[in-house]
């Protein structure tokens, strides 16, 4: 009893809930981060040149590049918390020249209100609430992230994609809702901001073996890492059942 306290106490004291929150995810280190090539290299005359065309082809998923200053050969890379290791096997080096550079994506402003906080991992970054408690289903999940001027996370990035599985690492149990569904269309993914699930993105969400889509109750994406699933990532489960989400800030919602 006393103990209980006491750790209640010192859990008042280390302050608001968003660093509670922090605290008990494990600060992802240099290890836990891996590159991977988003696509075929080319030349470029500067390292500057690199990073540019890089960001120039590939946007958000542009972090990383490895160049080539003799040869002037630029690949263009991602970054991914280990969980994706099924797509992020290090972006291949072929010369004593070559030298990994991260591009950083810039840490977006986050309003704190309602428990948001910055979530920045292997050098991407967002505006995040992880709920304690659960929603009654996908639609209340997302009703309730929309009361607090955010949307159900939409991770349609790599990193951004790596970022959620970071954030629900804990979680093994019941799982998570992320903002991916098929209401409509059976099979047609589509994130909260529209954007449908790419055949790329289908290579690396899903948990092994999903999604199953057998049945018209199956159609949203929750997050597990370990738990039922044979495998980390996304699984499609029963909208309807009470769990945790996952909000972000976003310009427009
Ligand atoms: C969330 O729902 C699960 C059942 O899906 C339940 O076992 C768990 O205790 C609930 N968590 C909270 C915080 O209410």
């Amino acid at each position: 009893m006393a103990l209980t306290f006491w750790l209640f106490l010192a859990l008042k004291v280390l302050g608001a809930n968003s660093k509670l929150r922090q605290l008990f995810l494990k600060p992802a280190s240099a290890q836990d981060c891996r590159t991977l090539q988003l696509g075929d290299s080319w030349i470029s005359h500067s390292l500057i040149a690199c990073q540019l065309e890089c960001m120039n082809r590939y946007s958000e998923n542009c972090q990383a590049v490895v160049y080539n200053s003799e040869t002037g050969i630029c690949r263009p890379g991602s970054t991914a918390f280990w969980h994706l290791q099924r797509v992020a096997t290090s972006i291949p080096k072929t010369g004593s020249s070559d030298t990994l550079y991260y591009v950083r994506q810039p840490i977006p402003p986050c309003n704190t209100e309602n428990n948001f906080a910055v979530y920045d991992v292997c050098g991407t970054s967002a505006c995040i609430y992880l709920s304690t408690s659960n929603a009654s289903g996908y639609i209340d999940g997302r009703a309730r992230c929309s009361q607090m001027s955010s949307r159900l996370f939409v991770g349609n990035t790599i990193a951004k994609f790596s970022l959620f599985m970071y954030a629900v690492e804990t979680d093994i149990r019941f799982g998570t809702y992320i903002g991916l569904q098929d209401f409509d269309v059976e099979g047609n993914f589509l994130w909260e901001n529209g954007e449908s699930l790419s055949l790329e993105q289908h290579q690396y969400v899903w948990s092994p073996g999903e999604p199953k889509s057998n049945n018209e109750i199956e159609n949203c994406a929750i997050g597990y890492l370990g738990g039922s699933v044979n495998g980390f990532g996304l699984d499609d489960g029963n909208c309807n059942n009470r769990r945790r989400y996952i909000c972000e800030r976003c310009e427009q919602c």
